[in-house]
């Protein structure tokens, strides 16, 4: 039998970063919630069940970065006759994935927008120098005239994700047209990439306690790649 807990509480995630930069969101931090990271940090978690259950937290990101999207006044009739005054969304949009593990991002962001154009981009640490490298990057020809839904799911150390959007700029996409989505980040990485692009949004859903020595987010899930990709 199990113990009954006392009834759902705001989790208090936000106090490990006090005040949060001001274009960080995060997912509202409700009990459900919580239950779902619960599930996705046990290293006893099954893949089955890290795949279901990071979808379910995936979906609920990629719906939070479309509210972020500008709109403007839309009016249609309805089967009734009567005009209804709406709203439509003002541009094109496209996801650019992190590869290889923010690839696990792309159908929770096609199951909500149908035929979205997903762009892809690969980053690794150049043995010589240390730093983040380009390796790889496919994007819509015309991605500079849309907002672009950056996925990747951890925002460690903000390395692959900063240099992600310097190439996204490069490419002519406003600062201001980027919204970077993650599960989890470190304060240390959100504070390091939120002071670079203070105009780029980010919609994350949680915040941890840190790094460990080795980069890895504490408490974190361990690395989301082999949790999603291997038995
Ligand atoms: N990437 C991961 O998959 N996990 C971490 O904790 C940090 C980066």
């Amino acid at each position: 039998m199990t113990t009954p807990v006392a009834p759902p509480q705001p989790a208090t995630n936000q106090s490990q970063m006090n005040p949060l930069p001001p274009s960080v969101f995060t997912l509202p931090q409700t009990a459900q919630l919580e239950a779902l990271y619960t599930i996705i940090r046990s290293k006893d978690t099954s893949r089955g069940d890290f795949l279901f259950y990071s979808d379910r937290i995936i979906r609920l990101l990629v719906e939070e970065g479309l509210n972020h999207l500008p709109v403007v006044k839309k009016v249609v009739e309805t089967p009734t006759g009567a005009t209804y005054q709406g709203v439509g969304f003002e541009g094109k949009i496209c996801g650019v994935s992190i590869l290889r593990a923010g690839e696990a991002m792309e159908a929770g962001l096609r199951e909500v927008c149908r035929s979205v154009r997903i762009g892809k981009i690969l980053i690794q640490r150049d043995e010589e120098t240390a730093l983040p490298k380009l390796f790889y990057s496919k994007f819509p020809q015309d991605i500079a005239s849309r907002y672009v839904l950056l996925l990747d799911p951890m925002l460690a150390t903000g390395g692959s994700a900063m240099k992600a959007v310097e190439v996204l700029i490069e490419h002519g996409v406003p600062e201001d047209r980027i919204i970077f989505i993650n599960l989890i980040s470190s304060p240390e990485g959100l504070r390091t990439f939120c002071t670079k692009y203070p105009q780029l949004k980010v919609i994350t859903g949680w915040i941890d306690l840190g790094l460990n020595d080795k980069a890895y987010i504490i408490p974190g899930l361990g690395d989301f790649g082999e949790r999603r990709y291997c038995e």
